[in-house]
């Protein structure tokens, strides 16, 4: 039923008898996203330093590169970065985790396609000739990373386990246990990466795809489970943009603190 009705949309890429401004959301997204390839890269490779400081003995490292694995004796990591190349960092070594993570996200691949791809920009709006005569291939050739997502997850949540110890370091004062600026900082955006990482479409498959019914024991705990994601799931694309912006932030802070235009101080230590 319905098959061969054709949706009055005006031919034309970008064309449309929409009168809102369908075209804000799309440019402010992408260019979000360009602004953070930018910056990332200028963090990488062009000014890699000042990337974390010390307070009375406590330790804040930038999001950006938390885990600093190469400050690890685990498999003499500390040990190869003294030989390593002077371009290696260890963002660079672990970049690869965040990126596949968010790259192959499903709000992610929902963003990508209406900014980058017009595929359709929006709603009842035109999209580009190419992408008619190409038409829609599923996750194929260069996409079909995006089923590795899963695995992806997995990597990000031994990360995120990795960020919340890095949050203790920002703890542990010379004299005592305490809470700094530079805590808070780091534990927000612990937080807001624990909220991103918790609502995900793969997150919920894990804990109660499959199985035909949630009735009985570990059953029933997983369909429990599944209801609560499916809940943070559908605020899954502000955990997105949320976590994703305090990448950013959490590191202007460790920035602006090593330059002394910020100043990180203990609010209280036991
Ligand atoms: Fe977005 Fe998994 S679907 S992180």
């Amino acid at each position: 039923m319905g098959e061969g009705i054709r949706l009055p949309v005006l031919d034309g890429l970008g064309r449309t008898n929409r009168i809102d401004k369908w075209w804000s959301q799309p440019v402010i997204m992408g260019s979000a996203l360009i602004l953070t390839l930018i910056y990332t890269f200028w963090r990488l490779f062009i000014y890699d330093v000042e990337i974390s400081y010390k307070l009375n003995g406590s330790k804040v490292v930038s999001p950006l590169f938390s885990p600093n694995i190469l400050e690890w004796d685990l498999f003499s990591l500390n040990q190869w970065a003294e030989t390593a190349p002077s371009w290696i960092n260890a963002a660079i070594l672990i970049i690869w985790i965040p990126f596949g993570f968010r790259g192959t996200c499903y709000y992610m691949r929902r963003v990508y396609y209406r900014t980058f791809f017009a595929s359709p920009t929006a709603c009842w709006v035109d999209e580009p000739q190419i992408n008619k005569s190409i038409g829609y291939k599923g996750e194929k050739m260069v996409f079909i990373i995006n089923n590795l997502h899963r695995y992806f997850l997995y990597a990000a949540m031994v990360i995120l386990l990795i960020k919340w110890w890095d949050v203790t370091h920002t703890m542990t004062f010379k004299n005592g246990i305490g809470i700094s600026v530079g805590t808070l900082v780091m534990a927000f955006e612990a937080f807001l990466l624990t909220m991103y990482v918790t609502s995900c479409h793969a997150l919920r498959h894990l804990a109660g795809g499959v199985l035909d019914r949630w009735t009985v024991g570990i059953s029933k705990f997983r369909g429990k489970l599944f209801k609560k994601i499916s809940i943070l799931n559908r605020s899954h694309g502000f955990w997105f943009w949320a976590s994703l912006t305090f990448v950013f932030l959490g590191d202007l802070w460790v920035l602006g603190v090593n330059k002394g235009i910020l100043g990180d101080f203990a609010i209280f230590v036991i």
